[in-house]
């Protein structure tokens, strides 16, 4: 029997962005697309087409370029946000709209100011909007786990009877448990018989460190989606991190009994690129992706693994893309090994670029003798943006 194929949706350019520090230009945008396309994720979220001019041509410009994955674009339960999100990602190959409303009682009545009644007629009309312009639509009960079962349910069943094909059951606040997540989950099939014929996801936010086993929790009740970003940024303490997700379903794979069709060794690329791109370095002992992972300081580990890796090692530096290398750059160095370093990072650049970097890294060994890996890629991040301006 084939296995349960879980989606992955990574919102690494939207809720991503989000971050404090971390907004990208279009270009930067797409070359990171680029990147969750060599991955392999299904679902790219661009961006929200109608919070600026620069986001909606970021969504544009992934929708026109990218071929693979979907491509999505955020827009709140409104006419003029769903048209505009249309009017972006409307040139992808796989078009998304994915829609959203609050549904929790503090959002309800000291946010939108709406009763329940008033919440479920804009979400089957926000659905019925974006099913105007595309099959793929998805919605998500904004804040759904503050908001209650019963209520939930409700609204979820009528954005399933306007068209929603995807229903995202986001922790907006990074308040849930993970098991009081996984049943919220299996509440919602229970009560929403519908439910089993749409996909039902989930978006967790790691206020209380959980997101990702609260993911997780609810990948073994039955969601079919997860959403994350790369190296878990995202608004306050971030999004579950995408990596960790992949990487647990895969180790595990044993015990959740479901398949991911990435490619885990663009893993460790892609957190680089994205790390240099927003400055937002990675803690050294960050599961998966951190300067540490791999490393075994303590005689005894060293020891152990020396003997069998699999004594203290659960997955395979490899496997993630880690090539162990550490490359010295000096006068001497050649644009390949220039080459070698930046791809390691994540870059992907073309033979002009390659040449201006070499030759700016060559001028700075002249003053320096050793240069720093840090150096070379703050030179190709001058490169690369003089290019994209
Ligand atoms: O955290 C959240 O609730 C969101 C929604 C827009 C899905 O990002
Ligand atoms: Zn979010």
């Amino acid at each position: 029997m084939s296995k349960r194929r879980i989606i992955l949706f990574d919102t690494t350019l939207r809720d991503g962005e989000q971050s404090p520090g971390a907004s990208l230009t279009v270009n930067e945008k797409l070359v990171i697309a680029h990147q969750l396309a060599r991955l392999g994720v299904d679902v790219i979220e661009a961006g929200f087409p109608i919070a600026s001019e620069g986001d909606f041509e970021a969504v544009k410009q992934v929708a026109q370029n990218i071929k693979g994955p979907s491509v999505c674009g955020l827009a709140r339960a409104n006419q003029a946000d769903i048209d505009r999100c249309w009017e972006a990602v409307k040139y992808a190959e796989k078009p998304r709209i994915h829609t959203f409303i609050a549904t929790s009682k503090v959002h309800r009545e000291d946010k939108l100011k709406k009763s329940p009644e008033e919440i479920i007629e804009i979400t089957r009309n926000a659905v019925k909007r974006a099913k105007g312009y595309c099959d793929d639509v998805e919605f998500s009960p904004e804040d759904a786990a503050r908001t209650s079962l019963d209520y939930m349910c409700d609204v979820v069943r009528a954005a399933i009877e306007a068209g929603a094909t995807t229903i995202n059951i986001p922790d907006t606040v990074g308040y849930a448990e993970p098991k009081e997540f996984g049943d919220r989950i299996r509440y919602l099939f229970k009560h929403v018989p519908e439910a089993k014929n749409v996909i039902i996801s989930v978006h967790c936010h790691n206020d209380l460190g959980n997101a990702v086993a609260n993911s997780l929790a609810a990948v073994e009740a039955g969601a079919t989606q997860v959403e994350g970003c790369i190296n878990g940024i995202g608004e306050r303490a971030g999004n579950a991190s995408l990596e960790e997700i992949i990487m647990n379903l895969i180790t595990r794979r044993d015990y959740f009994n479901v398949d991911v069709a990435v490619n885990t060794r663009e893993i460790y690329k892609t957190s680089r690129l994205l790390a240099n791109l927003t400055g937002l370095e990675i803690q050294r002992n960050k599961p998966i992706v951190g300067a540490n992972v791999f490393a075994h300081e303590a005689g005894i580990h060293q020891h152990g693994v020396l003997q069998n890796r699999e004594t203290y090692e659960i997955m395979k530096a490899e496997d993630v893309g880690w090539t162990g290398e550490n490359l010295v750059i000096g006068k001497h160095s050649g644009k390949h090994a220039v080459t070698a370093l930046l791809s390691e990072e994540g870059f992907q650049l073309s033979d002009h670029q390659i040449r201006q970097i070499t030759e700016k890294v060559k001028d700075l060994a002249d003053k320096q003798k050793m240069v720093e890996r840090d150096d070379v890629i703050a030179i190709a991040r001058d490169v690369t943006n003089q290019l994209s301006e």
